[in-house]
């Protein structure tokens, strides 16, 4: 869908985990809007396909594990390099561990590979954001975390941890660089059908979609990741200037209802 203005003009935006999903969206979507874009990922062909796509001219693909603070510094550095500076910081990528209903089955290596990612990932990645950031006194940081990161229940253990973790690292990171001019937030979307969703439940993406939709408070719409990108647009451009520390959620009220006490249900046959 074209851009009907574009809100990103001029402004270079590295987005981890973007050869796929939700952060392909981003990448594509912020493309549209006249940012250039850096992907940084793990997976190496699809990430070059999606910068073919959006034009090599305006994006760069750069091979980077998140874990692995050299690769987050070289990508920084090569947005620098290549485009003059960086404006966005997306920390996207995510993974999620096994489901299982015991935590006495959880296993140790799953628990801090999870939270290596999507903690220790995020938190290099707003590092070395705001190493080149700081100088420029100017830049927005925005993490992904997700439904998981408000309420219990919603996704495992080392899940549910790391994205309540990536609150904390937005609030406690917004307050140390709003002397700076930069903005530091995360997005918290409910479920979409993207590879890690599939993955992790076991359902092809319009069962998975139907369950999301019939489990949803928000009824009559199914949640894209187009909405996300969209959010993700408005969080990282000017009209967003004076937001920082939060966390928006996108899941259609998902995380603030307690569902047991089904205080308004209308009849059926209203
Ligand atoms: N899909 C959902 O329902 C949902 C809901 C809320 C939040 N999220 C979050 O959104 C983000 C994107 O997930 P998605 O749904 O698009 O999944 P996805 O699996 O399609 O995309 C995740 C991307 O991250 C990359 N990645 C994984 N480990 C990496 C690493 N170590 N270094 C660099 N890149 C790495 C993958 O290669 C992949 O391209 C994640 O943080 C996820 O937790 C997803």
């Amino acid at each position: 869908m074209a851009a009907t203005s574009r809100r990103l003009e001029g402004n270079v935006a590295l987005i981890t985990g973007a050869a796929s999903g939700i952060g392909e969206c981003f990448a594509k979507l912020f493309a549209e809007h006249g940012a250039k874009i850096v992907i940084a990922d793990i997976q190496d062909q699809l990430g070059q396909a999606v910068c073919e796509a959006i034009g090599l001219s305006n994006s760069k693909y750069v091979h980077c594990d998140v874990t692995n603070e050299e690769d987050i510094k070289n990508a920084v550095d090569i947005a620098v390099a290549t485009f003059g500076k960086l404006d966005i910081m997306f920390n996207n990528a995510g993974i999620v561990d096994p489901y299982k209903e015991r935590v006495i089955d959880n296993e140790k290596p799953d628990f801090e590979r999870v939270l290596n990612v999507n903690v220790t990932g995020v938190l290099l990645g707003m590092k070395h954001a705001a190493r080149v950031m700081v100088p420029a006194r100017s830049g927005s940081i925005i993490s992904m975390a997700s439904v998981a990161s408000n309420i219990g229940g919603a996704a495992t253990h080392a899940y549910t941890c790391a994205k309540h973790a990536v609150t904390g690292l937005t609030k406690s990171l917004a307050v140390e660089l709003g002397q700076f001019s930069i903005r530091v937030n995360c997005l918290s979307p409910y479920a979409i059908a993207t590879p890690i969703a599939i993955t992790y439940f076991g359902l092809d993406k319009e069962t998975l979609e139907n369950k999301a939709n019939s489990l949803a408070n928000l009824k009559g719409v199914t949640l894209k990741t187009y909405d996300i990108a969209k959010a993700a647009i408005f969080l990282a451009s000017d009209e967003a200037k004076y937001i920082s520390g939060q966390n928006l959620s996108i899941d259609g009220g998902f995380s603030i209802v307690n569902p047991s006490f089904n205080l308004f249900q209308y009849p059926e046959n209203l």
